[in-house]
């Protein structure tokens, strides 16, 4: 059975982008928003760290930039990182106007925290839980808007294009799964927008929730958009190291504050690394604990905030204090122990500056897009400014979309598909391409390393393509697939990538290449989708 629906906006993703795009275009047309889980399961709830803006007296845009520059190693397009500095401010008081808390110091200024790489404290934040707080003031937000409708449980499965109707490869919306009731529903829309966050779940170790599966690369590629730098994956280097924590982020505000990398003898090792010890760029510090890791046979490293008054910890820490002491773990007492983890796509599905992919109709923001200001390597706490300012440009822009769709849609075709009770097949091919990409395409790779985990996913990706065209489809199939082509398209950037970079470094070129340039895949040039 399938149900066909029709809508101006449809958004993929409800997240600080996707719920930004959708109270802005509200204004002028009706918006529907798809979220996989709860409207809450994003990347964005899960942030602890803040939104970086120049705010304070000693700051300028230029540090700002040049920061972002620096850490993004060679790779920012310049003028989007002046572009997202010069509006830091003004998406800040737009968070403010939509009713975010953030903290005030003493005499009522916004507090401003420091995190790596950045030269000033410049990171606004609600105590360790700013995501959590920006994901609650849109959601009430959303729910107060009456050309909103939020669809929860459903997942996209593909998008749908022009091209099947001997047209452009334009996007007029997707086809879309309701988890609960297992039917495909066609959504159809003049545009259609990409906010489906990260990829993390690639990695076996990631900070990420259980939805950051890369749908939207994969949506997008499959429809011949381009993507780029998709090898530039950003591991976090403190994420809690427990037996029962899950994936639980120890924030770098930590280390802003104050925090010191130790290793299990207590000794600090980050002055053998970078100028700016425990606080240098993520990129370095997660090859410096990697490579403790793998001299001294450690399950972590240690981060100490002992020598810190208790007091400040606590109230500053509120959220990681409490879920440390839930696991038997006093912070102010005992140092934390981490591990690296993966964190965030820098790259993504390549956009302009209204946040229009390479396909006619179909717009990408947030974490999925790519977009120029991260580089190489993201400077922390640029993302959910990232994610404002874009949702902002392409709510505007979308105003101009000229509706392009078939007089009539085929609906989706179960064909003679069956009911799948093999999950354990899906089970084992997810675990089995998590792990080889930890290992092969981790934190440092190699020639030899990318080419194991390219033959490995070849093999997986025909029989995940076997069993997606046999069986009835499921959300955890359709995350599978997108899954499996995602770590296909990073090993392929890796592959292309002959020198070390940013978030990207191979024993094989350990030196920079003397010119910069941009990975770029698109279904026509690249593997197949
Ligand atoms: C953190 O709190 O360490 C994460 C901030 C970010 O990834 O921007």
């Amino acid at each position: 059975m399938s149900e066909a629906l029709e809508t101006d906006y449809l958004v993929i993703g409800s997240g600080i982008a996707g719920l930004n795009f959708a109270l802005q275009a509200a204004r002028h047309g009706r918006v529907v928003v798809l979220t996989k889980k709860h409207p809450a399961d994003t990347n964005t709830n899960w942030a602890q760290g803040g939104v970086a803006a120049v705010l304070a007296p000693d700051d300028t845009l230029e540090q700002h930039i040049a920061d972002t520059l620096t850490v993004g190693d060679g790779l920012c397009e310049r003028e989007v990182v002046e572009r997202c500095v010069q509006e830091g401010p003004a998406q800040v008081e737009r968070l403010l106007a939509l009713g975010v808390k953030l903290a005030r110091t003493a005499d009522n200024q916004l507090d401003l925290t420091r995190e790596g790489g950045h030269s000033r404290r410049r990171v606004v934040h609600y105590e360790d839980v700013t995501g959590r707080e920006i994901q609650r003031a849109l959601l009430a937000a959303v729910a107060a808007e009456p050309n909103i409708t939020m669809l929860d449980e459903h997942i996209a499965v593909d998008l749908l294009s022009m091209a099947k109707y001997g047209g452009e490869p334009a996007c007029f919306g997707a086809y879309v799964l309701c988890r609960r009731t297992g039917v495909v529903k066609t959504l159809v829309a003049k545009a259609t927008v990409l906010a489906s966050g990260g990829t993390g779940k690639v990695y076996i170790y990631t900070s990420n929730p259980d939805v950051a599966t890369g749908d939207g690369i994969a949506m997008a590629y499959r429809m011949g958009a381009a993507v780029a730098d998709l090898e530039f994956v950003q591991f976090h280097p403190t994420v809690l190291y427990h037996p029962h924590a899950g994936s639980f982020l120890i924030s770098e505000a930590l280390r802003g504050e104050g925090g010191i990398l130790r290793l299990a003898t207590g000794e600090t090792f980050m002055e053998n690394y970078h100028p700016l010890k425990s606080l240098g760029p993520r990129d370095v510090v997660a090859r410096a604990i990697d490579n403790e890791l793998k001299k001294s046979g450690a399950d972590s490293v240690f981060l100490d905030m002992t020598h810190l008054e208790p007091a400040f910890v606590r109230k500053r820490f509120p959220n990681i204090h409490e879920r440390c002491l839930a696991l038997g773990l006093d912070i102010t007492q005992k140092p934390i122990p981490v591990v690296p983890a993966a964190h965030y796509m820098c790259g993504g599905v390549k956009t302009d500056e209204h946040g229009q992919t390479t396909v006619r109709n179909l717009y990408a923001i947030g974490e999925v897009a790519y977009t120029g200001l991260h580089g190489a390597c993201r400077l922390a706490s640029n993302s959910l400014l990232e994610g404002m300012v874009y949702s902002t440009r392409a709510a505007e822009h979308v105003r101009t979309v000229e509706s392009l769709r078939p007089a009539k849609v085929a609906p989706w075709q179960a064909g003679s598909a069956a009911d799948s009770n093999d999950a354990i097949v899906v089970a084992l091919n997810w675990e089995e391409i998590r792990r080889f990409m930890w290992s092969y395409v981790g934190i440092v790779r190699s020639d030899k390393r990318i080419e194991r985990a390219r033959r490995r996913i070849e093999v997986l990706r025909d029989e995940i393509q076997e069993y997606y065209w046999d069986f009835k489809i499921t959300s955890d199939l359709v995350e599978l697939r997108n899954l499996a082509l995602v770590a296909n398209l990073i090993i392929e950037s890796a592959r292309r990538r002959k020198e070390s970079r940013g978030l990207h470094y191979t024993v094989d070129y350990p030196e920079k290449a003397a010119t910069a340039r941009h990975t770029e895949l698109q279904l026509t040039h690249g593997p197949r989708g």
